[in-house]
Order: C-alpha cells, then sequence, then structure tokens
C-alpha cells in the first residue's frame, strides 16, 4: 500500500533533493518516496508500506530512474523481509516491474543475495532482515559515492574535450539527484560545470511523452539556479545546425557488454545529430549499468509503455491512470518504446566511477567491470 502526504510549503532549497528515505515510524517500517509524477507543482510523498506498494509506484515512473531504480529495489527486499512478506517472491516482483534499466535487477539481487546468506548462517529472519537493510543502505551510500566521482572524471573530460571552456551541454530526459542517491550521473557533471563557472548553458530536452526534462530536469537546474533553457525533442537538430551545441551528456539504463547503450527514447536520433555536427556525445552511468550478461543492443528488452501516454497529455495521464487531455483522435494507435539504443561507434566516452572509458570497446568495459569487481 502506498500513502500520499503533502509536505509543508516552505521552499525547499538548497539543493538537495530527499527523493527516497527508509523510517521505522511505530507502525512498522516504511520506505518514503518523493513522487515524481506530481513534480514540478508539487512536492507529495508516498509512503510504501509493502512490496507491492513499491511495485506499483515503480511502474508508475513515482520513483525512476536506473540508479534510483536500484536502490528502490534493494530497499523493497528489505522491506519484505522486515514486513514478513515472502522475500524471495517479492524480489521476483521488484526485479521485474520494469525490464530495461538492469540496476533495478542488481539491486534487488544484493539485498535478496544477503538476505539469503544471512538467513542460511543464522536461521533467524530478524537477522536476515537485518542483513537486507543493511546491503540496501550500501547500495544507497555507493551509488551517493559513485554519483560524486563520476561529477569529477566527467567535468575533466568536458575540460580536456572543450578546451575554449564556456560548455553549452544539450541533456535528455532527468539524471541528478532526483534518480541517485547523490547528484546522479549526466546531471551531476553539468552542474559540476556549472559549480566551477563553467557551463554557459544547459539545453534541456523535453523528453516526450512522459516530459522527465521538462517537468524534472528544469526542476532541478532552476533549483541549482544554472542557466538553462528547455526545448522541443524536435527542436535539438536546429540547435546543432546553429552551433548551439558544444556537447551532449545523458545517461544510460543499460549498457551491454559491446558499449550499445539504452537510455531514454530520444537519445539515439541525438547521438546521430551529434555525429553529423561533430560534437562529443557522452553518456554518465555507474559501472552497475554495465551489463556483461546482455551481449549486444539487439538484446536489450526495450519496455514498451502504453499507448495513452502519447495519445493523452496532462499530469494524471504521467501518474499513469490515464484520463489526460486527448490530443489525437479516439482509438489512434500510438508506438510508445520507453527507451532507445545507441550503438557504441556514435558514443565518444561512458564515464563512471571508476574512470573513463573512450573509445568504447567490449575490451575496454569488460577491463572496466573487472577492475571495480577487485575494488
Ligand atoms: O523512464 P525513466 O524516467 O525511468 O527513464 C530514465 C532515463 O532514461 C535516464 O536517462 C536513465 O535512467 C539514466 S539516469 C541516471
Amino acid at each position: 500500500m502506498a500513502d500520499q502526504d503533502a509536505r509543508s510549503g516552505e521552499d525547499k532549497r538548497p539543493t538537495e533533493i530527499p527523493v527516497l528515505r527508509w523510517e521505522e515510524p511505530p507502525e512498522g517500517p516504511v520506505l518514503v518516496l518523493l513522487d515524481q509524477t506530481r513534480l514540478p507543482t508539487e512536492e507529495v510523498e508516498l509512503v510504501c508500506t509493502d512490496p507491492a506498494g513499491l511495485v506499483e509506484a515503480i511502474r508508475s515512473l513515482a520513483v525512476r530512474g536506473a540508479p534510483l531504480l536500484g536502490v528502490a529495489g534493494a530497499y523493497g527486499v528489505a522491506l519484505a523481509a522486515v514486513r514478513g512478506f515472502e522475500v524471495e517472491e517479492a524480489a521476483a516482483a521488484l526485479a521485474g516491474a520494469r525490464p530495461t534499466a538492469v540496476n533495478l535487477a542488481v539491486g534487488v539481487r544484493r539485498a535478496q543475495a544477503a538476505h539469503q546468506e544471512a538467513l542460511a548462517r543464522t536461521g533467524d529472519a530478524g537477522q536476515a532482515a537485518s542483513a537486507a537493510l543493511a546491503a540496501a543502505r550500501a547500495v544507497h551510500e555507493e551509488d551517493a559515492r559513485a554519483s560524486a566521482r563520476m561529477a569529477a572524471h566527467g567535468l575533466a573530460l568536458l575540460d580536456e574535450l572543450l578546451p575554449a571552456g564556456g560548455h553549452r551541454v544539450l541533456t535528455h530526459c532527468n539524471s541528478g539527484s532526483l534518480v541517485s542517491g547523490g547528484e546522479g550521473t549526466a546531471f551531476a557533471v553539468a552542474l559540476a560545470a556549472h559549480r566551477e563557472g563553467r557551463l554557459r548553458r544547459l539545453w534541456v530536452d523535453e523528453t516526450r511523452p512522459l516530459l522527465q526534462g521538462a517537468r524534472l530536469t528544469a526542476y532541478e537546474a532552476a533549483r541549482n539556479d544554472m542557466a538553462y533553457t528547455l526545448l522541443t525533442d524536435s527542436a535539438a537538430g536546429s540547435l546543432f545546425a546553429a552551433g548551439e551545441v558544444d556537447a551532449v551528456l545523458v545517461g544510460a539504463d543499460r549498457i551491454a557488454a559491446d558499449g550499445s547503450v539504452a537510455n531514454k527514447v530520444g537519445s539515439y536520433p541525438l547521438a546521430v545529430l551529434a555525429r553529423y555536427h561533430h560534437v562529443p556525445f557522452i553518456v554518465v552511468a555507474p559501472v552497475t549499468t554495465v551489463d556483461p550478461h546482455t551481449p549486444d543492443g539487439a538484446s536489450i528488452e526495450v519496455e514498451q509503455r502504453p499507448g495513452y501516454e502519447v495519445t493523452e497529455v496532462t499530469a494524471p495521464q504521467v501518474a499513469g491512470a490515464g484520463g489526460g487531455i486527448p490530443v489525437a483522435p479516439l482509438g489512434t494507435q500510438a508506438y510508445n518504446p520507453a527507451f532507445d539504443v545507441t550503438p557504441p561507434e556514435l558514443v565518444t566516452a561512458i564515464v563512471t566511477e571508476e574512470g573513463v572509458v573512450s573509445p568504447v570497446t567490449s575490451e575496454a568495459l569488460a577491463e572496466l567491470c573487472a577492475r571495480s569487481r577487485q575494488v
């Protein structure tokens, strides 16, 4: 079950956004989420008291973005264990709630493995639940640390590729504090550039159909006093043609072993545009987004979302309820993949917390994964 509470209306600056937290009120532990379907107009919390409520929050995109899905999934397993639900069943439902972002399954598996190990060792359900919670907290903290390191590596790369400075960066979807235990992935790099006085402009794609760019990235950019401009996705071409883009920075939901990158639909067209206009296309993601078990782009399962997200607009539609304002004739069929796949040859670099991979090759990615397992 999930309850919603309006938060108090005071100004939420500075920039840290309390996007997800574990709480232990007398009624029992809960996972509290900032309901991202309600942003930017309302900051409303969603209280998950059971795994089914969290699965629904994931499907409706109340909680979203690859790294945060990993964190939420891990806490979901802990919630199931602490509240006495069947843990294996809950873990399967959580991991399967959305198929593309591999971080979700990785986070779930980590808490599940900790639970299984502690249960086998102690035979005690309470200790096993504590182990699952400790694993979830570790996933959360590691994500915050990874965020800071990606920002540092990404800014160094930007400065190297664009020595003239005054970076004008185009981004797609949302990849900031709202997707992370820290400041995010691609957005965190732009934010680091802003803090160093080296970001001239952040171009924000609105990101149809669910408007993660307009609703969420613009919200984060405004809170951070960044110089940003919103554009429709289809305006990106003329922006490149006008010479207004120095680099593209995007996150990733899954990176296959060959370096193919699944990210929010609309990323691949940007990579094509970037190549045509000789602009670097940079992907920023934690190592957990690299999936050595997915050999190539064609093997990535791309989530297909309901057609009404395209044929209707308004907030309830964003919340997954349908019932928005129709913008197409009744009965219109819609093609609505949530993600697309960019081939490695169009990716200038992949920035991770362990360093930068460029050029993007399967050998370099395998080496990165091996190195990160040793840390
Ligand atoms: O469908 P969403 O909003 O979960 O999609 C999110 C994205 O595509 C992000 O760009 C991606 O998760 C990388 S952000 C770190």
